[in-house]
C-alpha cells in the first residue's frame, strides 16, 4: 500500500527515523483527522517541553515488522480513532490486522518480540458506540501480549460525551510525567517553534497557473482531475437537483441528486457520500481580518515543512484566502492548548492574561468560549476587543487548526434504481444559541443550502448573508457542482429480498432506508418476491417535517402489503411518541419478524435513539419469548455480531 507516499520512499520506519535522527514516532489512526491532530500536537509539545525528537508518522505510510529492531532510547507512541462499529479507521486496517493477527511475526524473532519497545497511546473513541475506543484497547492489548511496555494510562477521549478535548488534556499531564522519567527527560521553558515557513511569492498572482487556489491537487489545478476519486482527491460532481423538502422556522432539509456519471464513481445501497465544503465567505472574511491578513488575502504564499518529518496539509504556491476557505477547519471547536499557545502573541497584556486563563482554566473555558460555540475568530474577537492579532505567525494556524474534513452523508437513493445519480437528504445544522448576536451554523450544510440557493436563482434568504465560493473561481464548469467521494460501508440490504427486514430511522436517519425502499419496490415490480418491508419513522409533526410523503405512497403502490411504515410524530399530539414506542406496541409482530430472521437496521441520532431501540428490542425479545432481560440482550449482541442487526449511526 503505498497511498500518500511518494514513489522511492522508504517503508521502514527504522531508516527512517535513523535518517531524519528522531527518537520519539507517532503513529496515527485518523479518519476525520482528529487522531492526526493530536498526533502532532503531542509531537510538538514532546519537541518543545522535552527536547524529544518526534516525528509523525500516517500508519499507512509504513510496514511493522521489524518494531521490534527499534533501539531501546526510542519512543513510539499509537494515537487511534476506532471508527463505526469498532472498526480501525481506513490507513490503519494494516497495522491493525499486523499487530493483532494470530501469527504476528517480526524479523528478529526474539522472545517476547517486542520486549525492548516502549509506546504509549492515546484513543478516540464515542461512548455511545458498543465498541467504544476499541481500537485502542485491541492494539494496547495485543502489544503488552507481544512483551511491549506501555508508559502511562491507556488514555481514552470520548466524543460522544463531548469531552475529547479535557479527556485529552487531563491524559497527557501525567503521561509525559511517566515518559520524562522513564527516558530521563528534563523539562524545559516551552519556546513557540514554527513548524511551518511561510514565504511570499512575488510575481505571481492568484491567476498564476502554478497556484492553487481550492484545487485539492495537481490534476485538479491542471484541470486533468482523474479517477480515482477517494479521500485525497475528490470528484466535482454536477448538481442535478437540489430542493428543500420541509423549510420551518430554524429547520430546514436539503434534498440534493449528484450526478457521478462523468466519473467512474460507482455506490450501493447503503453506502455514504463525503462532501468536501467550503468555509462561508463572511467567516472566511472575519478570519482574515481579525488576523491583519485582509490586505494580503490574495497574496500568493509558498508554505515550506521545516520540519523533516512534517506534512504541509494543503498544496502550495496559494493564497492566504484559499488556505482560510478551503483547508482549514476556522469554524470549528477550538482547543485549549492552542489558546495557550496563541497567548503569547495577544495584542497586549490584558488579552494574553486573558488566553492563559482560557487555556487553563477548563470550567472559565465552557463558560466563556464552548458555551456559544465560538470560533477562532469569534474568540479572537471577544478577547482582544477587535484588534488584530498579526504578531501571530500563520505557522500556528496551520498547527493549531484541522484540515477542512468531508462530511459523509448515508446515500438516500437505490443504486439498482439509479446507478450514476446519488441522492443526499441533509438537515441544515443552524442553533439560535442564548447570548450570541447570530445563530451558530454548520459548515457543510450550509454549503448545501447556499449550493441550493445559487441553482436555484434564489436570493439569500437569511439576514446574515453567507456567500460561499463554489469549487473555487477556477471552476469550470457549467451549472453548480459540489466536490464528492463515495465510501462504500457494511450497512447492506440482504441479497434475498424476500428476506423480511425492519428499519427504524427518525428524521434524518430515514435518509438511506429510502433507498433501501426504492430498491425493494423496483424488485417488487421486476416481478420478484419481496419480503415484509417495515420502516418505522419519527418526526415532529405531520405538517411540518415529514420528509418524502408522497414518496411512500408510491412505494406502496408497488410494494402492496408488504410495505408498512408506521410513524411516531413526536409533537403532534399531548405526549411525545418515539420509534421505540411504536416498536413496543407491535411487540409480539416484531418478535416474530426476528424470529424468522429479519434484518434490523437502525439509522440516526447514536446518542440517545439508538441506544434506547437497542433496549427495547431486549425488551421485546425478553417479554414475547418469556425470558430473562440479560439473555434477550445476548440474543441482541448475537445479532448484531452476525449482521442481522445493523446501525448508521452519527452523532
Ligand atoms: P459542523 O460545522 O461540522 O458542526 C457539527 C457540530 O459540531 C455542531 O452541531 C456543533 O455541535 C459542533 N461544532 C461545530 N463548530 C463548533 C464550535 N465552534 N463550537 C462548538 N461546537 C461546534 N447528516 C445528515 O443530515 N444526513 C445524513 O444522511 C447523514 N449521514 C451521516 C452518516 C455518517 C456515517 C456520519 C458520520 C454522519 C452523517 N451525517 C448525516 C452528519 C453529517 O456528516 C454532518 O455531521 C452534519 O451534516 C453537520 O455538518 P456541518 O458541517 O454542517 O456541521
Ligand atoms: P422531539 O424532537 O419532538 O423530541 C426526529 O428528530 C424525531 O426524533 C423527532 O420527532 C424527535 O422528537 C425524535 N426523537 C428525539 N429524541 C428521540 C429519542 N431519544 N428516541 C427516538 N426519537 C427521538
Amino acid at each position: 500500500n503505498t497511498n500518500g507516499l511518494k514513489a522511492g520512499k522508504t517503508r521502514n520506519i527504522i531508516e527512517k527515523i535513523e535518517e531524519a535522527g528522531k527518537n520519539c514516532i507517532i503513529f496515527y489512526g485518523s479518519q476525520t483527522g482528529t487522531a492526526e491532530d493530536y498526533a502532532s500536537r503531542l509531537a510538538k509539545e514532546g519537541k518543545s517541553r522535552f527536547g524529544l525528537e518526534t516525528m509523525v508518522a500516517d500508519l499507512e505510510d509504513y510496514d511493522y515488522d521489524n518494531l521490534d529492531q527499534l533501539p531501546e532510547d526510542k519512543v513510539v507512541f499509537f494515537v487511534l480513532a476506532t471508527y463505526g462499529e469498532g472498526e480501525p479507521t481506513d490507513n490503519a486496517v494494516d497495522f491493525y490486522e499486523f499487530i493483532t493477527g494470530e501469527d504476528v511475526s517480526f524479523s528478529e524473532s526474539a522472545d517476547p518480540p517486542l520486549g525492548t519497545l516502549k509506546y504509549v497511546t492515546f484513543g478516540l473513541g464515542n461512548n455511545t458506540y458498543e465498541h467504544y475506543n476499541s481500537m485502542v484497547r485491541n492494539v494496547d492489548k495485543a502489544l503488552t501480549k507481544l512483551g511491549a511496555h506501555r508508559i502511562g494510562d491507556a488514555g481514552e477521549g470520548d466524543d460522544g460525551a463531548g469531552t475529547m478535548e479535557e479527556d485529552f488534556l487531563a491524559w497527557k499531564e501525567p503521561m509525559w510525567a511517566a515518559l520524562a522519567k522513564k527516558m530521563g527527560l528534563e523539562e524545559r521553558e516551552a519556546q513557540y517553534e514554527p513548524i511551518f515557513g511561510i514565504v511570499e511569492r512575488e510575481g505571481l498572482t492568484k491567476e498564476s497557473q502554478e497556484v492553487y487556489v481550492g484545487e485539492p491537487n495537481k490534476m485538479h489545478l491542471e484541470g486533468a482531475a482523474r479517477g480515482p476519486f477517494n479521500a485525497h482527491n475528490p470528484y466535482i460532481a454536477p448538481i442535478v437537483e437540489s430542493k428543500e423538502i420541509f423549510n420551518v422556522k430554524d429547520r430546514n432539509c436539503l434534498h440534493m441528486e449528484v450526478d457521478i456519471s462523468g466519473s467512474n464513481l460507482s455506490y450501493q445501497t447503503g453506502d455514504h457520500i463525503a462532501i468536501w465544503p467550503t468555509n462561508a465567505g463572511r467567516e472566511v472574511d472575519y478570519f482574515l481580518d481579525i488576523l491583519g491578513l485582509t490586505e494580503k488575502r490574495d497574496t500568493v504564499v509558498s508554505v515550506k515543512a521545516l520540519e523533516p518529518t512534517a506534512k504541509v496539509p494543503f498544496p502550495t504556491p496559494t493564497t492566504f484566502d484559499a488556505i482560510a476557505r478551503y483547508h482549514m477547519e476556522i469554524c470549528a471547536p477550538i482547543s485549549r492548548q492552542f489558546v495557550a499557545t496563541l497567548a503569547a502573541f495577544a495584542p497586549d497584556e490584558s488579552s494574553k492574561a486573558e488566553m492563559t486563563k482560557l487555556g487553563q482554566d477548563k470550567d472559565y473555558f465552557h463558560e466563556k468560549v464552548s458555551k456559544y460555540h465560538y470560533n477562532l475568530a469569534g474568540l479572537l474577537r471577544t478577547v482582544g476587543g477587535g484588534q488584530r492579532w498579526s504578531n501571530v505567525p500563520f505557522s500556528a494556524f496551520i498547527e493549531g487548526l484541522t484540515k477542512l474534513q468531508p462530511r459523509y452523508y448515508s446515500i438516500s437513493s437505490s443504486s439498482a434504481v439509479q446507478p450514476k445519480k446519488i441522492s443526499i437528504t441533509a438537515v441544515v445544522e443552524s442553533q439560535l444559541i442564548p447570548g450570541r448576536a447570530d445563530p451558530f451554523q454548520g459548515v457543510a450544510t450550509n454549503y448545501l443550502l447556499a449550493l441550493k440557493q445559487k441553482q436555484n436563482g434564489e436570493p439569500n434568504p437569511k439576514p446574515y448573508g453567507l456567500t460561499y465560493e463554489i469549487c473555487g473561481p477556477r471552476n469550470k464548469y457549467d451549472g453548480i457542482h459540489v466536490p464528492v467521494h463515495v465510501r462504500h460501508s457494511n450497512f447492506k440490504l440482504p441479497s434475498d429480498p424476500s428476506k423480511p427486514i425492519i428499519m427504524i430511522g427518525p428524521g434524518t436517519g430515514v435518509a438511506p432506508f429510502r433507498g433501501f425502499v426504492q430498491e425493494r419496490a423496483k424488485q417488487a415490480e421486476d416481478g420478484e418476491s419481496v419480503g415484509k418491508t417495515l420502516l418505522f419513522f419519527g418526526c415532529r409533526k405531520r405538517s411540518e417535517d415529514f420528509m418524502y410523503e408522497s414518496e411512500w405512497e408510491e412505494r406502496k403502490r408497488a410494494l402492496g402489503d408488504a410495505f408498512e411504515m408506521p410513524i411516531a410524530f413526536s409533537r403532534d399530539g399531548p405526549k411525545k411518541v418515539y420509534v421505540q414506542h411504536l416498536l413496543k406496541e407491535r411487540s409480539k409482530e416484531i418478535n416474530e419478524l426476528l424470529e424468522k430472521k429479519a434484518y434490523v437496521y437502525v439509522c440516526g441520532d447514536a446518542a440517545n435513539m439508538a441506544r434506547e431501540v437497542n433496549t427495547v428490542l431486549a425488551q421485546i425479545i425478553s417479554e414475547q419469548r418469556g425470558i430473562p432481560e440479560a439473555k434477550a440482550e445476548e440474543i441482541v449482541k448475537n445479532m448484531r455480531a452476525s449482521n442481522q442487526y445493523q446501525e448508521d449511526v452519527w452523532s
